[in-house]
């Protein structure tokens, strides 16, 4: 089972991000959505990240779906840190954007600080995109339309307006179901050589719950991901592989894993 372990050192008494970590470690579950256990606790590890380091901006995902990932980013972020999220919010006859705005209020975020455009993420070119999110996005996470088109102009998008240290991340990775997410992911590293995958999250689960993610980041910021990954899922890191031009680290989750908190300066 995986654990949170605090850092003996670091047990202020209100940690930073303890709304995220309780949420991420527990309150999840009771919401619909396709995030696992162990992709929460890197997602996770790369908001302590940019809490540590002073990362700002937006934090913004295209496939909300229930909001099951976008609460977990609503409360990792400050009151003065907007949370944009992207979805069509209609599959089949059922319209979920109702659900996500109870998801969202129900964990006590003020629905003031939740952002929602309704539409296909590809009517949005990068000036409409910029407009939508005000300032440079510090983590976009790409989990919208599972096509190679798709996943091109959103990873196109994400990288257009991502703040200095910024993060994107995309679900569904190396997935029999949608292996051409994987061939967007490595045009666009091939195309965008300052942008490198600092990790690949295996699948979890069965095919259509536990997704890989592949986390990228521009080169010069690819050391602070990499140590915090090591350091935070020390018996999660597999070893290193070659993609596209990138060595991203290879993590994969077993029962006994356990997620470490990065030290960080209390409140
Ligand atoms: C796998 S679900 C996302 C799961 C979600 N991220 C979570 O944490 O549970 C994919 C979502 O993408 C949305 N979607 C599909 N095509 C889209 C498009 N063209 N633009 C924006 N969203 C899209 C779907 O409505 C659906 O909610």
């Amino acid at each position: 089972m995986i654990e949170l372990q605090d850092p003996p050192q670091d047990r202020p008494a209100a940690r930073p991000l303890q709304a995220a970590i309780d949420y991420f470690a527990t309150g999840m579950r009771g919401v619909r959505g396709f995030l696992t256990q162990g992709s929460s606790f890197a997602l996770l590890t790369l908001l302590e990240v940019q809490r540590r380091d002073g990362i700002r901006g937006p934090i913004t995902e295209i496939g909300t779906f229930h909001g099951k990932a976008l609460i977990g980013f609503g409360l990792a972020t400050l009151p003065d840190e907007a949370v944009v999220g992207v979805d069509l919010f209609v599959v089949g006859t059922e319209d979920f954007e109702a659900s996500l705005r109870t998801n969202w209020d129900s964990v006590g975020l003020p629905l003031a600080r939740l952002c929602l455009h309704r539409g296909s993420s590809m009517e949005l070119g990068t000036q409409a995109w910029a407009a939508l999110l005000a300032a440079p996005a510090r983590l976009v996470h790409v989990d919208g339309e599972h096509t190679r088109s798709a996943a091109a102009h959103d990873l196109a998008l994400a990288a257009s307006f991502l703040a200095p240290g910024g993060v994107i991340v995309v679900d569904d990775v190396l997935h029999a179901w949608y292996p051409d997410i994987t061939l967007a992911v490595a045009a666009f590293l091939e195309a965008n050589p300052d942008f490198r995958a600092f990790a690949i999250i295996d699948r979890e689960a069965d095919l259509m719950r536990g997704g890989a993610k592949m986390m990228i980041a521009r080169r010069e910021d690819v050391p602070r991901y990499d140590e915090a990954l090591r350091f935070c899922l020390p018996r999660s890191i597999v070893r290193r592989t070659a993609f596209a031009g990138s060595t991203p680290l290879v993590i994969a989750f077993a029962p006994d894993h356990v997620k470490r908190l990065l030290p960080l300066a209390a409140r």
